[in-house]
């Protein structure tokens, strides 16, 4: 990576000087690129996501926003801002690098925007998209997947915390799956590198099984078995 930096005003962007020649802030405007004809898709999260395309090349834009009552109640996008190394965008755009260097399958880091204002800061995230990929939500309101799918999940999930990446929300909609059976992991908000522990790690492995049995009680479809769950385990115990 080769992180430049721009400031004008309350505006600071950092971008990979290795994947864009420039970023001009309103490349973090949705409507900016709606007004290129440039939006080939998007997906919702807490917020909307929109997937474009710039130099025959796909990325995703997302906004930082909270999630829950929280956000509901206090702001919605506005975060206290105290040193830029401690800001969302700027952990997760550095996390983002890291776990790629060290070759583990998460998108790349593009560019991240912040704009303070005050004591408070509003921010966004791009990163590369990941082509022809699902999120495994998507896949499971329709279809089983393989056992070497799920088995594959459970390796890449072990490949993480074995590089001490512990994941903040790792819930099914944050693992995607790509046309050639690669699972991917997304969404490093909040997460962060740490030593290796069984707890944290337990944790992790237990928030994505809730989130498999959220989703299997409140929906008419959910092609998800426990016996999936224990071919999943089995990949990560290796
Ligand atoms: N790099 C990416 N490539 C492809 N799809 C993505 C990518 N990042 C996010 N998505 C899609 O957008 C959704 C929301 O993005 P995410 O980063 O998880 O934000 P949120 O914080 O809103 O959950 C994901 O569940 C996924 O379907
Ligand atoms: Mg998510």
């Amino acid at each position: 990576m080769n992180i430049i930096k721009q400031a004008e005003k309350n505006c600071r962007i950092w971008f990979d000087g290795d994947i864009w020649e420039q970023c001009p802030e309103e490349f973090f405007e949705p409507r900016y690129w709606q007004n290129q004809h440039a939006i080939i898709g998007q997906a919702k999260g807490r917020g909307q996501v929109v997937f474009f395309s710039h130099q025959d090349q796909s990325f995703v834009l997302r906004h930082y926003r909270r999630g829950g009552l929280v956000g509901r109640i206090i702001s919605e996008d506005c975060y206290l801002f105290t040193g830029k190394k401690r800001t969302r965008p700027w952990r997760e755009f550095s996390l983002l690098g890291q776990i790629n260097e060290l070759g583990l399958p998460a998108p790349k880091p593009v560019a991240i925007r912040l704009i303070k204002e005050g004591l408070l800061y509003r921010a966004d995230l791009i990163t590369q998209l990941i082509p022809n990929s699902n999120d495994l939500s998507r896949l499971l309101v329709r279809q089983r997947l393989s056992s070497e799918i799920w088995q594959q999940v459970g390796r890449v999930i072990r490949q993480f915390h074995d590089a001490g990446v512990d994941h903040s929300d790792l819930n099914i909609h944050n693992i995607m799956l790509d046309e050639e059976e690669k699972i991917w992991i997304i969404d490093l908000d909040k997460s962060r590198i740490r030593k290796p522990a069984a707890s944290w790690q337990r944790a992790n492995l237990e928030r994505l099984y809730r989130s498999l049995e959220k989703e299997r009680q409140q929906l008419p479809h959910w092609y998800w078995l426990k016996s999936d769950w224990a071919l999943l385990k089995q990949g990560y115990q290796g």
